[in-house]
């Protein structure tokens, strides 16, 4: 009875963080840690048009400022197949959700656009920005960001043996992309 009833109110709170509308915010004001928000409660990045765009997971990345404005960097193995979108459009977005959608966060960060459409797998509802960039209604906060850099890491600069240690064990590297922070949206 008891685990029926936390279920249902599990989903009660799902429901409603869902129906919230977005309120568009300065950056500035954005209360999340921006180390927590990658490491502990992960972001989806989705790069692509609402009619082809591609998802996945990510826990390495950073928010600051960089040449004037508000930026977020995030990190890319070229073995992605979000890589290929995330080379080819102008745009990308970075989405963070609640608890109730951790779930959809490991599909969505084990399996590749490749071989399954993630969104149906995850049942996530895509939205689309102006500019017409897709991020999803379940989502908590989402950033709208512009690609202005990209750069591969060089294996021989890297100076923590842990470090070399993680792409001797996985060698494909990660190409570096910085957005510049253009909309910011929260629940
Ligand atoms: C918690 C978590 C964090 C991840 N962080 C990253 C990351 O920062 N960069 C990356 O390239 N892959 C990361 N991944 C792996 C990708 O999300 C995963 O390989 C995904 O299936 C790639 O999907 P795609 O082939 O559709 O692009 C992470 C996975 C998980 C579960």
């Amino acid at each position: 009875m008891k685990t029926k009833l936390t279920i249902f109110v599990l989903m009660l709170l799902a429901l409603s963080s869902c129906s919230k509308s977005f309120k568009q915010i300065d950056v500035k004001t954005l209360k999340d840690n921006p180390v927590s928000l990658f490491a502990d409660d992960w972001m989806v990045v989705t790069a692509g048009t609402s009619t082809d765009y591609n998802l996945m997971t990510i826990s390495w990345g950073a928010l600051g400022n960089l040449w004037g404005y508000p930026t977020a960097t995030i990190y890319v193995r070229d073995s992605r197949n979000t890589f290929t979108y995330m080379n080819r459009e102008r745009y990308f977005t970075l989405c963070a959700f609640g608890e109730e959608c951790r779930d959809k966060l490991k599909v969505i960060g084990s399996k590749s656009g490749r071989d399954i459409d993630k969104v149906k797998a995850t049942g996530l509802t895509p939205l689309y920005t102006d500019l017409g960039n897709v991020y999803y209604k379940e989502a908590r906060l989402v950033l709208e960001c512009e690609k202005v850099y990209f750069d591969d890491f060089a294996p021989n600069n890297f100076l923590d043996p842990a470090v070399v240690k993680i792409y001797n064990n996985e060698p494909s590297l990660h190409r570096v992309f910085v957005g510049k922070i253009l909309n910011v949206w929260v629940k």
